[in-house]
């Protein structure tokens, strides 16, 4: 729950920002925090130091994340996660000896975070106009189709084209889940053209879709993973990439060093946090918990919104769901922006006691994973009267 400075309650409908996964007032967290802060408050990760918790956060990982995925480097959030996958692409491919494949392929809708190459990567263009120019080589295709993608390889050159970047499922672009033949093909068009895949599981990781990692769903194995948020559920601003074992044995053989890191790579602190974090998830069974809540919110939607007529989708993947409005629902036709529904629908809920966040005309929900079965039936109440409020059906 949110309590604002008048002293409402809301139920926070998206887990802050898709991130604190355990909710609020966790004591065993900040005990992780604490101890860690009295041990060892910070270590440098630069030029090939390491810490203790990064070293068991990593081996710990190692088990956790896809098989081949056993190589980790941490960070301070999802954007830095995804500016080092970009530059663990680049720089793989200059010591294979192909220096000329620098191009990131990522998707329209996609969100990958605001610093520069990482806003380059976000196919939402909001995002850009007040910071263009972008940095060049950034390109997008359509979001569920994988033959837009080997158009975009094929026509841009493979041997231009790096890596493919992609959300399992879109979230900010408002919670796209793509059909089951997706990501198989574009795991086979990526290695086809000799280009790497890299999953961008910062919100997805950690059971958000009711797996721990999105791309489970679909049996696919990424060559990069980047993730944040739910890591260490929001107490302790972390992030990180992991690569597959071909990627983290080319990087070892390079002749000089990586020169990449931040101040804060590998905190002791975040990593302790994160530790701590899995094994709540672990604990408390929250992945599986995740996807039979996801369920049970997905069937509270539809239950009460599914056949009004101006609902055009309700759609999700564990904990991740959104309703989508339209002015025509057999025709899937828009409203128009500025009858500014989705916003109104959003003010709607919060006055009924409901924080969270639409994009467009879509209205999306990621509760923390310890949401209470009766707070989802709750929150499906409240966006269906906030929906009659502004829809008279
Ligand atoms: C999929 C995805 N990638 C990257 C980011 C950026 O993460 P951060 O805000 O921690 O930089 C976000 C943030 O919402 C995200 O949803």
């Amino acid at each position: 729950m949110l309590v604002d400075a008048d002293g409402k309650e809301y139920i926070d409908g998206l887990a802050g920002l898709w991130n604190v996964v355990l909710g609020h007032g966790r004591r065993e967290l900040a005990d992780a925090a604490r101890e860690q802060m009295e041990t060892l408050a910070y270590a440098s990760g630069y030029a090939g130091n390491s810490n203790p918790r990064a070293i068991e956060l990593a081996e710990r990982l190692a088990g956790l994340t896809y098989p081949n995925i056993n190589r980790f480097f941490f960070t301070s959030g999802g954007a830095e996660a995804n500016e080092t996958a970009i530059k663990v692409a680049r720089s793989y491919w200059k010591l294979q000896g192909k220096p000329g494949k620098t191009k990131v392929i990522s998707r329209e809708l996609g969100y990958h975070g605001t610093t520069l190459a990482a806003m380059s990567a976000t196919g939402i263009a909001g995002y850009w106009p007040l910071f263009e120019p972008r940095v060049p080589g950034f390109i997008h295709v359509a979001a569920l189709s994988a033959d837009a993608l080997e158009d975009a390889i094929l026509r841009e050159g493979a041997d231009t084209v790096a890596m493919f970047l992609a959300e399992p499922v879109i979230g900010v672009g408002g919670v796209i889940v793509p059909p089951d033949d997706y990501f198989p093909r574009i795991r086979e068009i990526c290695d086809r053209h000799d280009v790497l895949f890299a999953a961008d599981e910062v919100i997805t990781g950690f059971g958000r879709t009711g797996k721990w990692f999105g791309l489970e769903h679909w049996h696919v194995t990424p060559d990069i993973m980047q993730f944040a948020k739910a890591i260490t559920s929001g107490y302790f601003p972390f992030g990180g990439v992991g690569m597959s074992d071909p990627i983290a044995r080319v990087l070892d053989e390079a002749p000089g060093p990586w020169m990449h890191a931040y101040t804060y790579s590998a905190h002791p602190v975040g990593c302790a946090v994160a530790l701590r974090t899995l094994q709540v998830i672990e604990e408390e069974n929250l992945v599986a918990e995740a996807a039979r809540k996801g369920a049970l919110l997905l069937g509270a939607l539809q239950s009460r919104l599914g056949d009004h007529p101006h609902v055009g989708e309700i759609r999700g993947k564990g904990l991740m769901c959104a309703v989508e409005f339209v002015k025509d629902r057999d025709t899937k036709a828009s409203f128009a922006p500025e009858e500014q529904v989705g916003a109104r629908i959003n003010a709607e809920a919060a006055a009924r006691g409901l924080f969270s966040r639409v994009r467009g005309d879509v209205f999306v929900l990621a509760p923390p994973f310890v949401t209470p079965d009766y707070t989802l039936d709750r929150i499906a109440d409240i966006l269906a009267a906030a929906v009659r409020s502004v829809l008279p059906a």
